[in-house]
């Protein structure tokens, strides 16, 4: 079978020749006019003008229309994983109730707990799967999805087992996390013990099963402290799992621990002051906003503007769970992040491209380039600045992942 050519496109921005830290000026960004892919087994073997890769040697799709193509999205912090919802927390807290006081009321991340052990597997798996497809529709192609539910080795497994199951039934690719300390669980005395049992009996497991390969933890006075934290991040360190913090959402000792730990990501920093912003900008963690927590939390959004200026990665992820990000929607949380943190777009659209696929330590996707994957999306405009303009209600036309047409809208 002959490569495919595909294209042309009124602008495709392959998203490449960008650094990975540090503030992006839109004048940095390549565009190039009338562009065209070539693929060939689901990679990219070719890329730049429609008419320089015209040959014999290739098969054309042509793409009708304006249109701007950039790389698949990639979605580096979700938890839809889970049963139920919490739209009653949502009403609590629109009623002035704070997050934590509500926790205590019954509601908060224990409710969802309760609501996800109660649920079967395949019950966990249709909600992956019906997340992801919203998600893909959006040209959303990669996405991490958490465990965190469960807060026991069997329903620890259980989830991440579904993150397994729903990854051979949707197109995107999904990247499970575990996240076994979400919370102490209110049915251990011992959180400490909680944590040497996670990390003794569901450690091994993870490795052995394939489950996961990356290790969360949230760092917060109404979770875990770094001082719990510690041993058991040095364990799934020494056990070669890639390590990344929920950290300072509302008190700032998460980041800290993070860089300390070497984390692949800090996410959240609602709460961070320059002391951190500094820290985390002279390390190798990427800093992840979750612009989703603050509008669903209504509190502040994460520095990214200094973070950027400071010299740090910036990612952004939609967080999507049932508490504090309901909504799920990253593009136009990416977009309302930029409007108020005052971003360029290459650094809203980089944010969601190749600097969330750093954070994933995957450097085979987030970029269209030479041997990356053909993931990518299409938006039915000549002008690239729409996309974040429409704030999220510019929907793809098309949504292609492994050079293969999994979404089109008519
Ligand atoms: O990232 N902050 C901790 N975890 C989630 C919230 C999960 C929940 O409320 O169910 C977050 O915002
Ligand atoms: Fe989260």
């Amino acid at each position: 079978m002959k490569p495919l050519l595909i294209g042309p496109f009124s602008q495709l921005l392959p998203m490449t020749g960008l650094p990975l830290k540090g503030a992006l000026k839109d004048e940095q960004l390549l565009l190039i006019e009338n562009g065209g892919i070539v693929v060939s087994e689901g990679k990219i073997v070719a890329i730049g003008t429609f008419e320089e890769l015209k040959s014999d040697d290739v098969d054309i799709h042509h793409i009708e229309g304006k249109t701007v193509c950039l790389p698949g999205f990639v979605d580096s912090h979700t938890h839809i994983c889970f049963a139920g919802n919490r739209a009653r927390d949502y009403a609590f807290r629109n009623a002035g109730k704070s997050y934590l006081e509500i926790a205590k009321a019954g509601g908060g991340i224990w409710d969802t707990v309760t609501q996800t052990r109660k649920a079967t597997q395949e019950e966990l798996v249709a909600g992956i799967v019906s997340r992801s497809k919203t998600h893909l529709r959006n040209g959303i192609t990669t996405i991490e999805v958490k465990s965190g539910y469960g807060l026991s080795v069997e329903e620890e497994l259980k989830m991440l087992r579904a993150i397994k199951q729903a990854n051979e039934k949707v197109a995107a690719t999904l990247v499970p996390t575990c996240l076994a300390a979400h919370m102490k669980p209110k049915d251990w005395n011992h959180q400490t013990e909680y944590l040497k049992e996670i990390s003794t009996t569901l450690f091994p497991i993870l490795k052995s099963d394939n489950l996961a390969h990356r290790i969360d933890a949230f760092v917060e006075e109404s979770a875990f402290s770094p001082e719990e934290i510690k041993p058991y991040f040095q364990k799934a360190k020494t056990l070669g799992f890639d390590i990344t913090v929920h950290a300072d959402q509302f008190t700032t000792r998460g980041s800290k621990v993070a860089v300390e730990f070497g984390a692949v990501s800090a996410d959240h920093l609602e709460a961070s002051t320059e002391k951190e912003i500094q820290l985390l900008a002279q390390s190798n963690t990427i800093a992840m906003a979750l612009p989703g927590a603050s509008l669903g939390l209504g509190c502040a959004y994460t520095p990214a503007r200094r973070i950027l200026d400071a010299g740090g990665v910036l990612s952004i992820a939609s967080d999507h769970n049932p508490g504090s990000a309901p909504m799920g929607d990253l593009l136009t949380q990416a977009s309302i992040l930029g409007t108020f943190e005052k971003l360029s777009n290459t650094e809203v659209l980089s944010g969601i491209t190749f600097r969330a696929a750093a954070a994933l330590r995957m450097a085979d996707r987030g970029k269209l380039e030479t041997g990356t994957w053909a993931d990518f999306v299409v938006f039915p405009t000549d002008n690239y600045q729409e996309i974040t303009y429409h704030q999220g209600q510019l929907k793809p036309s098309e949504v292609w992942k492994k050079g293969e047409p999994i979404h089109q809208n008519d």
